[in-house]
C-alpha cells in the first residue's frame, strides 16, 4: 500500500518559511515574569543570575521563583523547615523505588514514582498558594526520590533526612551517607541554582501547556520530566560525560572532535536554540569548575575538556550550554552518569511549579496552529481501487 508520501523536510520548512512561519523556535508563545533569557544576561524575576550564583543558595532561589520574592531570614527558615516536613517519601512509593528494575533509566523512574507520587499528595486545594505549597513539597520529594532509587540499585537502603542540612547538603548526604564537604555542596547548590529556571524551554513549555488546559501540578511535572529526559534538552549532560569519559589525553579528545566535526556529528553540551555567544550560564558554572579542578588535581579533565571547547568555538562558532561544564563538575564529585539528568529536574522543578502557576492564573488555553503541508484535497478511493 503506497500512503501518500509526506512532503520532503526542506519542501515543508520552505512552505513554512513562505507562510512566514518558523518551525518551533524565534517564535513568541507568550509573556512570563519569571525569567527573561537571552544575549545581553539571564534574570530570573530580575535579578542578573551571575549576582544570585555569588550571593545566594537553592532554596533562595526555590521561594523567588515560587513566590516571587526572595525570602526574608524568617521566610527562608520557614522554607527549610517546609522541605524538612515533604523530605520522607510514602511507603508504598518507596517500595516501588525498590521493585522497578535496576536497570531503568532514572529519569524512567523519576516520571513513573512522581505520578505514583501524585496519589500520597499531603497538600490540598488549587488557589496558587496551594499550588506553591504542592511546589515545595514536589521539590523535596524529588530529591528524595533521586537518591532513595541511587542507594536500591546501589544495593543500599534509603536513609532518613537530616534535620539542619541545606538542601544541597541534605542531596547529598542522602546520596551517600555523609555530611559532604563545603566544596561539594556548594558546587550543587551552583548547578541547582543555575539550572533552576530558562524561560520557554521545551520541558517548561510541555508543563504550560499542560496546565493550560486546567489539568494538575503533578501532571504538568510528569510531562515536563518525559520532555527533560531527551538528549536535545536534559539529556545533554550524561551524554556529554559520556563523550569525556572515552577520553585518555588531551590529543584523543582533539582527535575526536576533528572527526566529528568533519562529520557534522551533534557534539553534546554543545549549541542553544536562544543563546549564540555563549551561555551565560555555563561561563559562571566553568568559572566554579576549574578552580575545583585546580584544588582536586584534575589538570588533565580541564585539558580534555578545552580540547573539546577551543575547536567548537574557535571553528564552529558554538559554544558550550550549561550541560558541558555540569557534566565534567558532576563527574570530578564522584557522581555516577545517570544523576546528571535527574538532578536538573531536581532543579528545574522549581522554574516548571513557577512557569504552572503563572498559567494557571493566566487561564489561557494553548492551541498553536499548524501549516498544512500534506497531500492536496482528493477523493476516497474505494477499496478495489487502491
Ligand atoms: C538545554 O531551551 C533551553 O533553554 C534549553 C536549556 C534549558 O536550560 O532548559 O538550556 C537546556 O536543552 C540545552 C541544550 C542541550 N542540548 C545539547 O547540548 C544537544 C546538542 N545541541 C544541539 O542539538 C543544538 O545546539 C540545539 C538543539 C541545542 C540547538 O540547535 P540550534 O543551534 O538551534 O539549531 P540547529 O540544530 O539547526 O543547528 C544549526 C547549525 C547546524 O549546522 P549546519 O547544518 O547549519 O551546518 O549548528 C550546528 C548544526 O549542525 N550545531 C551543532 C551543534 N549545535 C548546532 N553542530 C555540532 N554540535 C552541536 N552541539
Amino acid at each position: 500500500m503506497t500512503r501518500g508520501a509526506r512532503a520532503p523536510a526542506n519542501n515543508r520548512q520552505k512552505v513554512m518559511a513562505e507562510l512566514g512561519y518558523s518551525q518551533g523556535w524565534g517564535v513568541v508563545a507568550g509573556a512570563t515574569r519569571i525569567s527573561s533569557v537571552g544575549q545581553a544576561g539571564l534574570r530570573y524575576r530580575g535579578y542578573d543570575i551571575a549576582k544570585l550564583a555569588e550571593t545566594v543558595c537553592f532554596e533562595e532561589v526555590l521561594h523567588l521563583l515560587v513566590y516571587g520574592e526572595l525570602p526574608t531570614r524568617r521566610q527562608l527558615a520557614f522554607l527549610r523547615d517546609t522541605l524538612m516536613e515533604f523530605r520522607r517519601l510514602p511507603r508504598p512509593v518507596v517500595d516501588v523505588l525498590r521493585s522497578i528494575p535496576t536497570d531503568t533509566d532514572l529519569m524512567d523512574v523519576l516520571r513513573t514514582t512522581v505520578s505514583l507520587l501524585g496519589h500520597y499528595d499531603p497538600t490540598h486545594g488549587d488557589t496558587p498558594d496551594d499550588l506553591r505549597r504542592r511546589s515545595i513539597w514536589l521539590t523535596a520529594s524529588i530529591a528524595s526520590l533521586i537518591a532513595a532509587r541511587h542507594r536500591f540499585v546501589n544495593r543500599l537502603e534509603p536513609l532518613d533526612p537530616q534535620p539542619g542540612l541545606a538542601h544541597a547538603e541534605e542531596l547529598l548526604f542522602q546520596l551517600h551517607g555523609e555530611t559532604p564537604d563545603e566544596e561539594a555542596a556548594r558546587l550543587i547548590d551552583l548547578t541547582l541554582i543555575l539550572y533552576a529556571e530558562h524561560d520557554f524551554n521545551a520541558s517548561t513549555f510541555t508543563a504550560r501547556v499542560i496546565a493550560s488546559t486546567r489539568s494538575d501540578l503533578v501532571s504538568a511535572i510528569v510531562g515536563a520530566i518525559g520532555a527533560l529526559k531527551g538528549p536535545l534538552h536534559g539529556g545533554a549532560n550524561e551524554r556529554a560525560m559520556e563523550m569525556l569519559a572515552q577520553f585518555h589525553t588531551p590529543d584523543d579528545a582533539a582527535a575526536f572532535i576533528t572527526r566529528a566535526l568533519e562529520r557534522k556529528d551533534k557534539v553534546m553540551g554543545f549549541g542553544h536554540r536562544v543563546y549564540r555567544n555563549g551561555d551565560h550560564r555555563a561561563e559562571i558554572l566553568e568559572a566554579a569548575l576549574r578552580r575545583h579542578a585546580e584544588t582536586a588535581g584534575a589538570a588533565k579533565w580541564m585539558a580534555i575538556y578545552d580540547a573539546i571547547k577551543t575547536p567548537m568555538v574557535t571553528e564552529k562558532g558554538i559554544h558550550p550550554n550549561l550541560d558541558f561544564p555540569c557534566a565534567l563538575t558532576y563527574h570530578l564529585l564522584n557522581l555516577p552518569v545517570d544523576l546528571y539528568t535527574p538532578l536538573f529536574v531536581a532543579s528545574r522543578v522549581a522554574g516548571w511549579c513557577a512557569h504552572v502557576i503563572e498559567q494557571v492564573e493566566e487561564d489561557k488555553l494553548y492551541r498553536p496552529l499548524s501549516a498544512y503541508v500534506g497531500e492536496p484535497p482528493r477523493p476516497v478511493p474505494p477499496m478495489s481501487a487502491r
